[in-house]
């Protein structure tokens, strides 16, 4: 077993792995993170999408002893003091989701695309999403509800509180 220390939504959280550990089996099963799904095994769903050092990656592709160190941000992790996340506010905006099985990674890698490109096209938030799949609603309410959320972004941006 191997030993691992990593902070988990704000929380330093360690613990005791098997080396070939997923870091989505690492959330779940100890850390009972159960927000994060698992939708596949070939690494292609995007279920499983968490930030890792602000990044998206998929956590099924990843072993629990590589993310030792790292800060982990998952769906449980986004609302802060209760209130939802611009792009969580986005989705219930839209309606952009119906079953909810993919919406956590979708929400995250849609964090990912607004850190990097504030204000996308369809094309660049259809992009941006390809690595996740829904099977439900179709895609054009999810599209709907990233533009709804880098509007909020941009708004929350360009409050007088966030430029001192
Ligand atoms: Fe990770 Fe499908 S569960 S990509
Ligand atoms: Fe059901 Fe996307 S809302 S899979």
């Amino acid at each position: 077993m191997a030993q691992i220390s990593l902070t988990v939504n704000g929380k330093v959280r360690k613990g005791s792995v098997e080396p070939r550990t997923l870091l989505v089996h690492f959330l779940r099963e100890e850390l009972l993170l159960t927000g994060t799904h698992v939708g596949c095994d070939t690494s292609q769903c995007g279920a499983c999408t968490v930030l890792i050092d602000g990044r998206s990656a998929k956590s099924c592709t990843i072993l629990a002893v590589q993310a030792d160190g790292s800060n982990v941000t998952t769906i449980e992790g986004l609302a802060q003091n209760g209130d939802l996340h611009p792009v969580q506010q986005g989705f219930w905006d839209e309606h952009g989701l119906q079953c909810g099985y993919c919406t956590p990674g979708m929400i995250l890698s849609a964090v990912n695309l607004l850190k990097d490109t504030p204000n996308p096209t369809e094309q660049q938030i259809r992009a941006g999403i390809a690595g996740n799949f829904c099977r439900c609603t179709g895609y054009q309410h999810i599209v709907n509800a990233i533009q709804n959320a880098a509007a909020r972004l941009g708004a929350r941006n360009s409050a007088p509180d966030a430029r001192r």
